[in-house]
């Protein structure tokens, strides 16, 4: 799927507000500082599309792009990050309520992108985040990030005692690409689950 044209629509706090659920939408979610934004702009090659910070905490809206792919339009929607111990209280709590709200209700979901920092063994919060997708029946895939601060050999190790980690919670271990925004690597693999996906919007959910 080559991707011609990606632009900012929206910023919203309230699902309810998010533009008319009318063309493929997939969902990208994190903790805050996986590299969420970097991922967009990596994936779509506008890289000044999503703000990327250094600082944790920037996105806190859902923000909603459109994405023209030469095989359809679609949308691309970047959820907040969870998890950022320095956000106000008030932000923290009204995060799941919004994520949720939104993943839920959104009808033209197609599926949900979870970010996971390739360094990182299993997180409580990630899991939980899981095992709410899977008992709502939302499809979800993991995608590892920043793959380049490991060596070959140590990322293989990981990945192999990450995915080992979620066999004792899921029945099925969930797709995963493995994923660099500074170098590139897995974006065409992505690119193509994305393009293949698109036709099961809308239908999906009832
Ligand atoms: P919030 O919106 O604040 O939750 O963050 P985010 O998940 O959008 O992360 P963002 O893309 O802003 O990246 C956070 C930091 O990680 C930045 O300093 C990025 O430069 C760095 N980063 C993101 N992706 C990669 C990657 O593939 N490799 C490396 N080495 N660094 C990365
Ligand atoms: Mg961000």
């Amino acid at each position: 799927m080559q991707i011609t044209q990606a632009k900012f629509v929206i910023s919203n706090s309230d699902y309810r507000k998010c533009p008319a659920p009318v063309l493929p939408e997939y969902a990208f979610i994190g903790r805050s500082n996986v590299g969420k934004s970097s991922l967009i702009n990596s994936l779509t090659g506008h890289h000044e599309l999503a703000k990327t910070s250094s600082k944790p905490g920037k996105t806190q809206l859902i923000n909603h792009f459109l994405i023209d792919s030469g095989k359809g339009n679609w949308y691309l929607a970047d959820l907040p990050g969870y998890g950022y111990a320095r956000a106000s209280k008030s932000i923290r709590r009204s995060f799941p309520a919004m994520i949720k709200g939104y993943l839920a209700e959104r009808k033209n979901l197609v599926c949900t992108l979870l970010l996971i920092d390739s360094r990182l063994e299993l997180q409580n919060t990630d899991l939980e985040f899981m095992r709410w997708l899977a008992e709502k029946g939302l499809p979800f895939v993991l995608v590892f990030t920043k793959a380049d601060k490991l060596s070959t050999s140590q990322l293989l190790l990981h990945l192999q005692s990450y995915m080992e980690s979620l066999k004792e919670y899921f029945e099925e271990a969930p797709q995963y690409f493995v994923t660099s925004s500074q170098k590139g690597k897995g974006m065409d693999e992505l690119r193509e689950f994305l393009a293949a996906n698109m036709g099961y919007a809308i239908t999906t959910h009832s």
